[in-house]
């Protein structure tokens, strides 16, 4: 019969979490606590983002608006609702934000058994254009029984538990990726207020035809990288490639799993390991792109889910997305 006009069966993210959370016998339900309060913080800065622009009609961001109230920066506002949400879901017990120089400890009486870094606004630099941005997030277990100290966060991709992210585009859309599972997104629908899924386990293309790296860095970049890229737009090594660049990682993230091809944020001139930081930008991508099917690399033959990190601050080159482009760009480099 016609599709109904109200779906009174949606599957929502939460539904889904709870869904996936049952097919572990010996689960607590903290991983599910945890990501609802996640998707509290987001479905909030979605609504801040959506907001900004009016905000700023009355008052420069970061100053005092007309009824004296202070308007704080989007990316302080959504690093202040990650941490404050996720505080109490008394399901973790430290966090890393790319906004906070130390980690985070949880009080004594607030902690669980996980550990989140976040980069809680990506992309900031576009906010003002109205660019889209985006957070996000991994999650990792604590394996030890000793304190809660920075070595906790200091664990490998191939540890994480889960990673997202949610893209305030066109649409706001979070998109998860599990351990035990695929990657899943969900578009989110302000008449109901929640995420319903929309990309049932999301594949990213064997191949793409796109390329997405910052051409303006090009006299920085090493030969190798150089020699891929002008490949990419030689007629005589076959059909160019086209560009795309938007200067978000998740919206470039996001088109490359959805379409194909590559992203690639390599060493510079200036920043040695490039500037995209492993703990909350590599890692969790690179989690969600290789459980999508593709690949994320640190250049040469060191994945990035592989790296044994030393600060939480620390950055990494990356070369991600479909299979085979990564690999003929690795061919490139030596
Ligand atoms: P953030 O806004 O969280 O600091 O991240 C910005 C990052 C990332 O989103 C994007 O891929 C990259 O910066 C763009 O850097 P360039 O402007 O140097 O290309
Ligand atoms: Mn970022
Ligand atoms: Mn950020
Ligand atoms: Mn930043």
């Amino acid at each position: 019969q016609r599709g109904e006009a109200f779906d009174v069966n949606c599957m929502t993210l939460t539904r889904f979490i709870i869904q996936a959370q049952k097919k572990h016998k010996n689960a607590t339900g903290e991983l599910t606590q945890l990501l609802q309060t996640v998707q509290t913080a987001v479905k909030a800065i979605g609504s801040a983002v959506r907001k900004a622009g009016i905000a700023r009609l009355y008052g420069i961001a970061g100053e005092t608006n007309v009824q004296g109230e202070v308007v704080k920066k989007l990316d302080v506002l959504s690093n202040d609702m990650f941490i404050n949400m996720i505080q109490s879901s008394y399901t973790t017990c430290l966090l890393v934000s790319e906004e906070n120089e130390t980690v985070i400890e949880i009080d004594h009486d607030k902690r669980g058994k996980y550990i989140v870094c976040f980069d809680p606004l990506d992309g900031s630099s576009n906010i003002d254009c109205l660019v889209s941005i985006g957070s996000i997030f991994a999650i990792y277990k604590k394996v030890t029984d000793d304190e809660p100290n920075v070595n906790d966060a200091l664990q490998p991709g191939r540890k994480l538990v889960a990673a997202g992210y949610t893209l305030y585009g066109s649409a706001t859309m979070f998109v998860l990726a599990l351990q035990t599972g695929g990657v899943n997104g969900f578009t989110y629908d302000p008449s109901i207020g929640e995420f319903v899924l929309t990309d049932m386990n999301m594949r990213i293309p064997e191949r793409g035809n796109i390329y997405s790296i910052n051409e303006g860095y090009f006299s920085q970049w090493d030969s190798a990288t150089q020699e891929y890229v002008q490949s990419k737009k030689d007629p005589t090594k076959g059909k160019p490639y086209g560009a795309r660049y938007v200067g978000s990682m998740v919206a470039d993230v996001h088109r490359t799993i959805k379409y194909g091809g590559i992203f690639i944020y390599p060493a510079t001139a200036t920043s040695k390991n490039g500037k995209l930081r492993l703990l909350y930008e590599c890692n969790p991508m690179a989690f969600i792109v290789e459980k999508a099917g593709g690949k994320a690399s640190a250049g040469k033959d060191l994945e990035i889910l592989d790296i044994q990190p030393t600060g939480i601050h620390q950055r990494s080159p990356i070369y991600l997305g479909s299979r085979l482009d990564v690999e003929e760009a690795l061919s490139y480099i030596k």
